[in-house]
Order: structure tokens, then sequence, then C-alpha cells
């Protein structure tokens, strides 16, 4: 199928669903990243609660999530978390759909930009993010870490 599979919400019957994805999404990430990510650690319940509060936007395949992104008003913008597509999944345009979706949301809401963590160990996330329009503007480490370990990315949304 080369289609984009229809984007809808996220709803708090999909948490179960939802933690399990990012935990293997996460799990299958380009390269391991010192520290871990805490993606790793979501439960049904600490994503049923992101869910509830801010919402977030999926794609299924075949009855199943196969694709998802969290997102919550912050800062100023619309913060982008959690971007999961299972490892079955990739390659086919569904990160960008999901993104795309957080841009109409960003403007509905009357927000002028979208921002994310992306750990500086990812060549191939980073390289995905500048392609969706989003630069890099500032660097941050880890608790504990000497050295940056996160770029904090940004995409500026014309009114
Ligand atoms: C990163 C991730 C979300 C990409 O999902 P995806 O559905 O495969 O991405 P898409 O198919 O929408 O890719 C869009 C473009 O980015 C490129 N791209 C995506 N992931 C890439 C990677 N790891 N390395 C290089 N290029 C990549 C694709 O080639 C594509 O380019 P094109 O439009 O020129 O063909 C997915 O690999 C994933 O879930 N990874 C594990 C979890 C993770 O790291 N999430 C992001 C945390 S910041």
């Amino acid at each position: 199928m080369n289609s984009v599979p229809a984007v809808r919400r996220l709803r708090a019957g999909d948490a179960e669903a939802a933690a399990a994805l990012v935990r293997s999404a996460f799990a299958a990430q380009d390269a391991a990243t010192d520290p871990p990510s805490s993606a790793l650690r979501e439960t049904a319940d600490s994503l049923g609660a992101w869910i509830e509060a801010d919402g977030g936007c999926c794609a299924e395949e075949g009855g199943a999530l196969a694709a998802l992104l969290l997102w919550a008003e912050r800062d100023g913008g619309l913060y982008c978390g959690r971007l999961a597509v299972a490892p079955a999944a990739r390659g086919r345009g569904l990160a960008r759909a999901l993104m795309a979706e957080a841009e109409r949301e960003a403007r509905r809401r009357g927000l002028t930009r979208l921002h994310l963590r992306v750990r500086l160990a990812l060549p191939g996330n980073l390289a995905f993010f500048a392609a969706t329009g989003f630069r890099e503007v500032a660097r941050e480490a880890h608790a504990g870490y000497a050295e940056p370990t996160t770029s904090v990315m940004e995409k500026r949304l014309d009114p």
C-alpha cells in the first residue's frame, strides 16, 4: 500500500496501545542513546494522562496503531513529543503526515511555532526534522552530562 492512512485524534482508549507503540518504536531507533530515552518507560497511565490533558494524533494500519504523536501547548508554541512509527510502517510518510497534522493543530490554536527535542546521537532524526522545516535554536545536556545530548528545534509558522 502506498497511500498514507488517515490521521485521527488519539482517544483515551488508545492509551495502552499507544504506550506499547512508543516503547517498541523507541527501542528500534537508529542508535542506542545515552542516557536511554524516557519514552522507553511510558505506560498506559502516563500516556493516558498526556492524551487526556493535551492530546495528539495517530494513524492506524490493519486496525492497529501504526504511528502516533503527542503534543502540548507550551512556551508559546505547540510542543511535539513521542513521535513514534512502528518499525514495519517506516519510510512511507507516516511521520511526515503526523507532523503536518501538528502544524494544522498549532494554526487552529493560533500558535506561531512548533517545537521539539531531538537527540544529537540520532542524525537521521535531525535530518528528518530539518527536512520538515525545523531548525536548531539551542542545545541542552541531560542532568549529569557535561556535553549537550539534545537539539532543541523549532518551526516557525507563517501567519
Ligand atoms: C523517526 C521516525 C518517526 C520516522 O518515521 P517515518 O514514518 O519512517 O518517517 P517518514 O516516512 O515520514 O519520513 C519522511 C522523510 O524523512 C526521512 N527519514 C525518516 N527517518 C529517517 C532516518 N532515521 N534517517 C534518515 N532519513 C529519515 C525519510 O527518508 C523521508 O524522506 P523523503 O520524504 O525524502 O523520502 C521513525 O523512524 C521512528 O519512529 N523512530 C523511532 C522513534 C523516534 O526516534 N522518534 C523521534 C524522536 S525525536
